[in-house]
């Protein structure tokens, strides 16, 4: 796109029709407010609106005053601040930009990824839920907390769909799956913007990475993307645009180069897809220094150029790069840029400052009193208890071991995150001062007070090499009724810039946990981590294994509420867990092939490995319950449909066991044959049922064109007539009813 071609134009070329999807058309009054105040500003000004810093506060210090970056607000250079956060720090931070010449309030962001104050499950945790409700609950409760704490705006949900666990950023995202991801994406913006911007209790949104950044090759961050426009449309843009359609303020494009062009220099991306067909109204934030990046990339010659390329391609505003402050007022001089680029941007950012109400009052969300208040609610540990239980997965539990007994004399607790608060926090969470989390030894505490004696082993740290803590936890185990173990890895282990080649258990866990198995005691792992990891031995000699990941405040007495059966697990994976490395990128929606593997004892030229199986050892939908379920009595409402109708699916689901408890309906389609090959298997739907014990209860779903439809040869979105397989089941890879319909037409 030739930069000199003014935006509207632009949006006619490459945009086609603007519609604005179901984000809110914008507001007369608030248009002709940014009409009369963008006539007053400088284009200055209107530059400093698009400039994004990041506050001097280190961990817990305070802020300083006479950083440069706090003469540049007082300049009205500056339009949003990241990193300042409470009432005292944003009220101090605003009060400069009031001395600016327009008194144009700033933007305070942060990363509120899984909670503010109260830290919840890591969001790939949460995802294991599979329970919307308490998805926008955390999202709800971290909201009122920011907003209470000055904050306007959270660099949150993340919802990059990713098929790789060496990519230390899955433990932000919803896992592998578009359907699921798009529902989980919907949710949180829903919980973050509660009742809608202008609510003191509602943060904005930004819905990141645009796009595709999940996709880094061979999982290493930041790393090249290259794909088909097909997966990007199928896999990787559903999740953002289902963000979008439940009304997302604003979103963040990525570090990563899509196809060749970095997507903060993608207009493809940003104005064709996001501005244009989509008809987002809210603006794009770049990531941290990503315009500046594209020099790097080898895309721009230098920051000018960068912010020529970046500001063309739709990303409003400069997160801590300095290109836009450096390039733009020369860009536009010289006539290399249209003014109509940054008054577009400028309407974009002010548009959010007063729907949030910041016109009105620029404090509105620095009120001391209620940051206490709602910092210190008692309700947010529930929640956050709540929402920790629910992300529980339950791996193995052989002979039903668990939930154990409280009648039980000792329980041996060993392993290296047995007492760890730290390492419950995850990676994303905000840190404070004296901050507490409950680690699995004091929940355990909590739960059996002094009626079951606790005995404590370290074994080895997390990354030790040294075996000398064995034999205090070997002694420990011999001792006990039964052992508990808590493995995986320290909170910094998963996260931005974590990827990991390997992706086995760190350090000797796993032989700790042999040397304790050994002694013949029934041996629970607890395992703690950001991602999905690989745990062959344990998996298959370990009696019971909960995937616990990275709980937040409340870990500890959530793992115990689980160990002792007082919440039956009911979560499920989001992602599949390989059984090496070799084959990632692995997911349960991958195609049959012209040779697929009918046999496994069978497997020469097939594809297939002749190695090791090609399944994962655990399969994405995959979770356990204490309790057992059966599905049974399969009905369609047709056995042809055509475009317009509706088919009905029933089944009925009957709890079976001995624990009331909640099963994950989950309901999957085959387009057998279409001109463009579909995936063996697409989750469609599902259901969280909730059963006493011998209860049944009829389940139902219904099966519309939309969900029957695929991007054809010709990238067209709809239906094509033929067979369609329906599956049921409580994993993907345990289907339990399967039929089958006909689309005619
Ligand atoms: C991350 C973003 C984050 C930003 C601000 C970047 O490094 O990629 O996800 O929002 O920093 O902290």
């Amino acid at each position: 796109m030739s930069p000199k071609i003014p935006f509207t134009i632009v949006c006619l070329l490459i945009g086609g029709q603007l519609t604005f999807g179901q984000q809110k058309a914008p507001n007369t009054v608030i248009e002709q407010k940014i009409d009369a105040l963008m006539a007053k500003m400088t284009l200055e000004e209107k530059i400093g609106q698009l400039n994004q810093y990041t506050g001097d506060r280190a961990a817990t210090g305070p802020l300083t005053t006479n950083s440069t970056k706090y003469l540049d607000i007082k300049a009205g250079k500056v339009g949003s601040m990241l990193n300042v956060r409470g009432v005292t720090d944003t009220r101090m931070v605003q009060e400069i930009a009031m001395q600016s010449r327009l008194k144009i309030p700033l933007l305070f962001g942060l990363d509120v990824i899984h909670g503010y104050r109260t830290t919840f499950p890591i969001p790939l945790a949460e995802a294991a839920s599979w329970d919307l409700g308490a998805i926008e609950l955390s999202a709800r409760t971290a909201a009122t907390e920011a907003a209470a704490s000055g904050l306007h705006w959270t660099f949150a949900p993340m919802v990059d769909i990713s098929r790789d666990p060496r990519w230390g950023r899955v433990m932000e995202g919803a896992g592998e799956d578009p359907y699921l991801g798009s529902l989980i994406a919907a949710a949180r913006v829903k919980g973050f913007q509660g009742n809608g911007l202008g609510n003191k209790d509602a943060i904005m949104a930004c819905v990141k990475h645009f796009a595709a950044y999940g996709a880094a090759i061979a999982g290493r961050d930041y790393n090249t993307v290259d794909m088909s426009d097909r997966l990007l449309w199928e896999v990787y843009l559903p999740p953002f645009k289902a963000a979008l359609d439940a009304g997302a303020a604003t979103f963040m494009n990525s570090f990563n180069e899509l196809n060749g062009i970095p997507a903060t220099g993608n207009a493809y991306l940003q104005r064709d897809i996001l501005k244009g067909k989509w008809g987002f109204t809210g603006f794009v934030v770049s990531d941290w220094g990503s315009i500046s990046e594209m020099v790097a990339h080898g895309f721009a010659k230098d920051k000018t150029d960068a912010a020529r390329l970046a500001i063309t391609a739709g990303s409003d505003m400069d997160m801590e790069g300095h290109a836009y402050v450096i390039g733009l007022k020369k860009l536009v001089e010289d006539k290399t840029i249209s003014i109509d680029l940054i008054n577009d941007a400028v309407r974009r950012v002010l548009r959010k400052k007063y729907e949030l109400g910041l016109f009105d009052d620029p404090y509105r969300f620095s009120d001391a009193q209620r940051e206490k208040k709602v910092l210190e609610d008692p309700a947010n540990k529930v929640a956050a208890r709540t929402v920790a239980e629910k992300s529980i997965v339950l791996l193995k539990n052989e002979g039903q071991l668990l939930p154990l007994s409280k009648n039980l004399k000792s329980i041996a607790v060993i392993g290296p995150l047995a007492k760890s608060s730290k390492d419950m926090m995850g990676f994303w969470s905000v840190k404070w001062d004296n901050d507490h989390l409950v680690s699995l030894y004091e929940g355990l505490q909590n739960k059996v007070g002094n009626n079951i004696k606790l005995t404590y082993a370290e074994g080895c740290g997390v990354s030790d090499t040294s075996r000398a803590g064995f034999a205090e936890a070997v002694n420990a185990a011999k001792n006990a009724d039964v052992v508990v173990m808590a493995v995986g890895e320290t909170f910094d282990m998963s996260g931005e810039a974590k990827s990991h080649a390997n992706i086995g258990l760190p350090g000797i866990q796993e032989d700790l946990i042999k040397a304790i198995k050994a002694t013949g005691k029934q041996v629970v792992v607890l395992i703690m981590a950001g991602r999905p990891l690989i745990f062959n031995w344990t998996a298959d000699h370990a009696n019971s294994i909960l995937y616990t990941w990275w709980l937040g405040s409340e870990a500890g007495n959530a793992m115990a509420n689980v160990l002792f059966g007082d919440y039956n697990p009911a979560a499920k994976l989001p992602m599949s867990f390989p059984r090496a490395e070799g084959q990632i990128p692995l997911f349960y929606a991958a195609k049959n092939t012209g040779r697929p593997l009918l046999n496994i004892k069978d497997p020469l030229y097939k594809s297939a490995y002749l190695d090791m199986p090609n399944t994962p050892k655990f399969a994405f939908g995959y979770g356990l319950s204490y309790t057992t379920f059966a599905f049974s009595n399969l009905k369609l409402s047709k056995a042809q449909i055509s475009q317009t109708d509706k088919l009905q699916v029933t089944c009925t689901l009957q709890n079976t066991g001995k624990y009331a408890g909640e099963e994950v309906v989950q309901l999957y389609l085959q387009d057998l044959v279409a001109s463009v090959t579909r995936p063996v298997k697409e989750l469609k739907d599902f259901r969280k049922v909730f059963l006493q014990t011998g209860e049944s209860k009829e389940v139902s779903f219904v099966i519309d064109k939309e969900k029957l439809s695929f991007y054809n040869q010709q990238m067209k979105w709809g239906t094509e007539p033929g067979d369609f397989k329906l599956m049921i089941g409580n994993s993907s890879d345990n289907i339990l009813l399967e039929s089958k319909f006909e689309l005619i037409d």
